[in-house]
């Protein structure tokens, strides 16, 4: 029997977080055990934030070299570049002409944009770009043209797959026919639960994030910045409201969590105490995968090649489904 197709889309917009690692990167990796995994480099859409030619392609591979790093195995998974898979465009182009202008109105985050300049006294539209507006049309694209079943996001996504569902029965219903298979969103119970070190969400809007690579120094002394309240060190801790304990319970065994949770209650232990206990669990976790980053960084062209490989075979699939579509709608 076919395996159930898992779809994924990583902006390389900035440098992989603890937030990123746990609540995306690791559940869709586990999922590759079970699914037909396709996960790609999103460039298209981080070009409209990126306009920097050698930033785009430097956080491209870096993105990739992140997602190999943290243990993806191209053998199992199909990984490629957006960018090398033109289908998606054409699809794309396909799906405007099946997507209602008030549809991408309501956009989360066209509609934060307009929101603000209304507020502003500004006219509506002041520094949207199309490619903002659209957004949810290429996303559409990214995972209707590869037939996937799942798609393994964060919550903040779950609007774009909404609008990926309507569009594509759009489409079907006028063709009577299935061409595009619906896909379902997949959220992790854990998302949006990593928190920066200022106890807010983890976010590279935030400015409180853990980079996942960070040479251990750095990393340490990040992990020391962690804001915690001002009590003594004979005073007991309460390690259900820490900014420390909640990063911990993340990355240290249940055992280990029980063992710094008694010392928290058991008073005469300092802050400084339970940081470095949360470095050596993060450590534990990210030291291996560090180097290896760090040993691909030196490597960019065999990361080029498994991006080419993966895209050779990911536009095979595409056509598929582009010819399947051409044949329906009367342009082949
Ligand atoms: P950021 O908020 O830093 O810009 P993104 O929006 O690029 O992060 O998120 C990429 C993926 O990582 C999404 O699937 C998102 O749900 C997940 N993610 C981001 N921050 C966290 C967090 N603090 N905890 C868990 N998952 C997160
Ligand atoms: N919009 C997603 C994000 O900001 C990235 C993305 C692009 C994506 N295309 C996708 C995610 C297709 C899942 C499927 O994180």
């Amino acid at each position: 029997m076919n395996k159930k197709v898992s779809l994924t889309g990583i902006k390389p917009t900035g440098m992989p977080h603890l937030g990123n690692y746990i609540g995306s990167i690791k559940p869709a990796l586990e999922l590759a055990h079970d699914y037909d995994a396709r996960y790609f480099i999103a460039d298209y859409h981080a070009l409209n934030q990126i306009k920097d030619p050698v930033k785009l392609k430097d956080m491209t591979f870096e993105v990739a070299a992140a997602w190999l790093a943290c243990g993806l195995d191209p053998n199992q998974v199909l990984f490629y570049r957006q960018s090398d898979v033109p289908e998606t465009f054409e699809l794309a182009i396909a799906l405007m002409a099946f997507t209602p202008k008030g549809l991408m109105n309501r956009a989360h985050a066209y509609k934060a944009l307009t929101q603000k300049n209304a507020e502003e006294g500004n006219p509506l539209d002041d520094g949207v770009n199309i490619g903002l507006f659209t957004y949810p049309i290429l996303m559409a694209a990214d995972i209707l043209l590869f037939d996937a079943d799942l798609v393994p996001v964060g919550n903040d996504q779950l609007q774009h797959i909404e609008m990926a569902n309507d569009i594509a029965q759009s489409l079907n219903f006028n063709y009577k026919t299935e061409i595009l298979k619906l896909p379902q969103p997949f959220t992790h119970k854990e998302a949006g639960l990593v928190v920066g070190l200022d106890g807010r969400k983890m976010s590279k809007s935030y400015n409180n994030e853990i980079s996942l690579f960070l040479p251990e120094k750095k990393l340490r002394k990040t992990i020391m910045k962690i804001v915690t309240n001002s009590q003594t060190i004979e005073e007991p801790k309460d390690p259900d409201n820490c900014n420390v304990f909640s990063l911990y319970k993340v990355f240290a065994t249940s055992q280990q969590q029980s063992e710094l949770r008694a010392k928290y209650l058991a008073g005469g232990m300092g802050w400084g105490h339970a940081k470095e206990a949360l470095f050596e669990a993060i450590n534990a976790q990210l030291k291996a995968p560090r180097e290896k980053y760090f040993e691909l960084l030196e490597r960019r062209d065999y990361v080029d090649k498994i991006l080419l490989e993966g895209a050779e075979k990911a536009r095979d699939i595409a056509s598929q489904t582009i010819s399947r579509l051409r044949k329906s709608i009367g342009i082949d």
